[in-house]
């Protein structure tokens, strides 16, 4: 065998093994759902484009969390009991297309408005099931590419001029729905 075939084989298993007993790897995929994790396993492939790291116990999302992880594609974070989100949680995945952040406890009075921001070419973003109320729209041209929104919604949920800007919008999901002082809508 090639020299170079047979060291890829190698990595290629050793890899395997090393995250085996933490995350399952296939592709570009990771698996890391029900791991137990309380933090963002930082020692998966850089190459990864999928990361499920659902039903865990991760409770902050600090600063550039994932910027090991530039080609992330698709992230699912649902079912933590995420409160933090650091201004510069998402800072480095500009190709990115689907966050779900459903069930967690994220209150957006909590966290910057424009954390959202460096998201540039999102498709999909679920924020339901949190705190019962959506983040407020940013008034600049941000998120333009969403074409799917999953928010809370309840009494004085403000709509604005950022809302009104995402053109790509298909659908839109409201959960824990209470639509009665929404302005703008
Ligand atoms: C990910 O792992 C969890 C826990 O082992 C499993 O239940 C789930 O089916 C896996 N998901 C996929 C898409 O492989």
């Amino acid at each position: 065998m090639d020299c170079k075939i047979l060291l890829l084989v190698t990595f290629y298993i050793i890899s395997k093994l090393a995250y085996a007993d933490i995350c399952e790897l296939s592709a570009l995929f990771a698996n890391c759902s029900q791991r137990g994790l309380s933090q963002i396993s930082q020692n998966l492939p850089e190459y990864i484009t999928k990361l499920e790291l659902s039903e865990n116990a991760i409770t902050k999302i600090g600063s550039k969390a994932f910027k090991t992880y530039g080609k992330l594609l698709i992230l699912h974070l649902a079912n933590h009991k995420i409160s933090i989100l650091d201004s510069d949680a998402f800072v480095g995945l500009c190709e990115f297309k689907v966050l779900s952040l459903t069930r967690n406890r994220l209150d957006h009075t909590r966290y910057t408005n424009n954390v959202f921001r460096p998201l540039k070419n999102i498709q999909e973003l679920y924020l339901n099931r949190n705190m019962r109320s959506p983040p407020p729209f940013e008034k600049e041209k941000v998120m333009v590419h969403l074409k799917i929104l999953s928010i809370d919604l309840c009494g004085s949920s403000d709509f604005g001029i950022g809302f009104l800007k995402m053109m790509h919008l298909q659908k839109l999901t409201f959960d824990h729905c209470l639509a009665c002082n929404s302005k703008n809508l």
